[in-house]
């Protein structure tokens, strides 16, 4: 038993790290634009097992930048996109923002990724040029499959990897299946560079794109043969160049400081996704038997919370509250049930993300939280919580028989 309050996330960042921090910052560095971005960069290309990375001052600009980079590129043939029911705001809210047409894709009960029948009926019907996946709450999207259906259909896939760093399915870190990945380093996540993100990707040309429209879209960041061509393309001078914008771009810079931070973080990734498993693993032996719990195929799984359902989710908060143990809602829910969603498309009804709607939990999973801890919140749990029953027969009924008023 704890009398102190169990927080949902927790600081990665610790006392030794500021320390170090500020005695770097002291020494009169380059504080942006500098090598530890690019150190930063390759670390996280090298742990990922992409060719290359991005670092980008939040996750929610990852996938802003990776979302805008493949429509400039000009490989999309038309703005129609799939976006999971259960996500983000801001896995969905650049393409609203960009004129695309999102379709709202249903879950798949057991992972709570995309339902794959769902996915390849929206592929069939909009022929959509991007989908966007989530692997929520660090649970892998049904990977092998999903990448088959898009390459059947020709659907750039992107993955919002934000809640999932250090998973691996089939020998594979997630963010390294499609075109490009995006990670969040917002406090509470896997690591932390107080606010920061990163875009992973191995393609040559898009990473040039990203790394010119991260920043305001001139060229002074790309690589030396994107720079020389898209100078000779347009007949641009030395001088000239140094203030020619060759995309719209946008300023989701991040700064050295944060990226010092990162490196240190990138040396303790491995203890956080072993011990994130762990205790996803203890969450599982004592509430799955009465309760929903994700199951999905990983190689490691670098949890991010423990996810489920109760019928009676205002009672179940207010006793963990009670109790100073800190809880939220399955993620978003389902963005078809979000107020701006409403307000611009209409209602979307899509029979499991809406269960994750009205009935989804998530408790605190992170580096910080012990074993007594998390018998702790599972006795307090267990004193009030409701399943959603019967979940599996309901789930299951659900994803077999959604229909096509699943698109807006
Ligand atoms: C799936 C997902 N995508 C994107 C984000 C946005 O990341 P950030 O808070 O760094 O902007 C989050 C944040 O929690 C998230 O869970």
């Amino acid at each position: 038993m704890t009398s102190n309050e169990i927080k949902l996330a927790d600081n990665t960042i610790t006392t030794d790290e500021l320390e170090n921090l500020s005695k770097w910052v002291t020494s009169n560095p380059q504080l942006t634009k500098g090598d530890l971005t690019l150190e930063f960069e390759r670390i996280f290309a090298d742990y990922i097992g992409s060719q290359y990375a991005i670092y980008v001052n939040s996750g929610s600009s990852a996938n802003l930048l990776m979302i805008y980079s493949l429509l400039e590129s000009g490989r999309l043939r038309n703005k129609q996109a799939i976006v999971p029911a259960v996500s983000w705001i801001t896995t969905l809210s650049p393409l609203v923002q960009l004129g695309f047409t999102p379709h709202l894709c249903e879950s798949d009960s057991e992972t709570l990724g995309v339902d794959l029948n769902h996915f390849e009926q929206l592929c069939k019907e909009h022929r959509p040029a991007v989908a966007i996946i989530v692997h929520v709450l660090g649970h892998p999207n049904k990977m092998k499959e999903l990448v088959s259906i898009c390459q059947k259909y020709d659907v750039l896939l992107l993955e919002d990897a934000c809640e999932a760093l250090g998973t691996v399915q089939d020998y594979n870190k997630l963010g390294n299946f499609g075109v490009a990945g995006s990670f969040s380093f917002y406090y509470g996540h896997h690591i932390s560079t107080i606010e920061g993100g990163m875009v992973t990707s191995n393609d040559n040309e898009l990473y040039n794109i990203m790394l010119s429209i991260r920043s305001h879209g001139w060229s002074r960041d790309v690589e030396g043969y994107y720079k020389v061509s898209w100078a000779k393309e347009h007949n641009i001078d030395p001088v000239r160049e140094l203030y020619t914008f060759y995309y719209p771009g946008f300023n989701l810079r991040s700064t050295d400081l944060n990226a010092f931070l990162g490196i240190s973080q990138m040396q303790k990734i491995d203890e956080i996704a072993e011990r994130r498993e762990q205790n996803f693993i203890q969450y599982q032996s004592r509430l799955a038997k009465r309760f929903y719990c994700q199951t999905s195929r990983f190689d490691k799984l670098s949890s991010f919370a423990f996810g489920t359902f109760v019928s009676n989710r205002l009672e179940v908060y207010k006793h963990l509250k009670a109790n100073k143990i800190e809880i939220r809602p399955l993620i978003c829910g389902s963005l078809g049930k979000q107020p701006f969603w409403v307000k611009k498309y209409g209602e979307t009804s899509l029979p499991v993300a809406d269960i994750v709607h009205e009935f989804g939990i998530y408790l605190p999973n992170h580096l910080g939280i012990d074993e007594h801890q998390i018998d702790f919140i599972c006795d307090k749990f267990l004193e009030v919580a409701q399943p959603m029953f019967p979940y599996k027969a309901e789930l299951a009924k659900q994803n077999q028989s959604h229909t096509s008023k699943a698109i807006i």
